[in-house]
């Protein structure tokens, strides 16, 4: 790593939403900087970080504000950091979980750091992953694939999609994606209604848009999936749906 290179450290504050689930390094870093970012305003550590005596900028409130005029949101949140990055030398970028998983933005950032002079460091956090493997007693290392909503309007997920192994699905939203008819909830239940059996067990696991930290399950099954789209969609909601006999599929 260069020294003379402007540094974005992209750091993960965890699922408490509050200082308590920042990693020491994480802290230390965030006491000893001025300029931090944070992609929400709802969580805890917004309001904590102003107690510390530092000044967050929330992007929710900038990306609504300024970054309408780009075509993708997300990735006028990396442009905005990048340029923000310039001004200060040194800038903080706070995710809730990690800040690799389901973080477009972050992606982008990594992209773009590529192209100009700038590091991108990644501090991680314990992400909604995390959480869910703790809830359910499960442990990945049996295999379990993941996807996110927006993967099943590619008609060829058929193929490498496989209800034999345990799925784990996120970023299930009510709002079509730019340009699409259909929402992701809507490709999503459509997709799994073709694949499952309908009495197949899904368990929802969701927070409320502004209680990121708690994590409550409802079970249920694929074909009553389509009564409980409220909690999906206005909610921050992960679908996790055990693995299919392959005897079961035959029959
Ligand atoms: C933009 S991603 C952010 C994930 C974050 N970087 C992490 O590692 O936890 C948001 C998605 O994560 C999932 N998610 C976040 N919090 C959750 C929770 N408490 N319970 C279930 N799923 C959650 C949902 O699928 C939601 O749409």
């Amino acid at each position: 790593m260069k020294r003379n290179k402007n540094r974005i450290y992209v750091i993960g504050y965890g699922m408490k939403g509050n200082l308590s689930g920042l990693t020491i390094e994480a802290y230390r870093i965030i006491k000893n900087s001025t300029h931090i970012y944070c992609r929400v305003d709802c969580d805890p550590i917004f309001g904590q970080l102003k107690k510390l005596g530092k000044r967050p900028v929330s992007l929710y409130k900038t990306y609504r504000e300024k970054l309408f005029q780009f075509k993708n949101i997300y990735e006028g949140i990396a442009l905005y950091l990048i340029e923000e990055a310039r001004k200060y030398k040194q800038i903080l970028y706070l995710v809730p979980g990690h800040p690799l998983v389901c973080e477009t933005p972050t992606e982008n950032l990594i992209n773009l750091s590529k192209k100009s002079n700038f590091n991108i460091v990644i501090i991680p956090g314990v992400s909604f992953m995390d959480a869910i493997f703790t809830e359910l007693n499960f442990d990945p290392g049996y295999g379990f694939q993941m996807f996110t909503a927006s993967q099943f309007y590619d008609k060829s997920m058929r193929r490498i999609f496989s209800p034999s192994i345990n799925t784990m699905i996120s970023c299930i939203s009510h709002i079509p994606q730019q340009g699409l008819i259909k929402t992701e909830y809507e490709v999503t239940i459509n997709f799994l209604n073709e694949i499952y059996p309908p009495h197949h067990e899904v368990i929802i696991l969701f927070s409320s848009l502004f209680e990121y930290y708690k994590l409550n399950k409802e079970v249920t099954i694929i074909n009553k999936l389509q009564h409980l789209q409220d909690i999906i969609t206005k909610n921050r909601a992960t679908l996790f749906i055990p693995s299919v006999e392959k005897k079961k599929l035959l029959t």
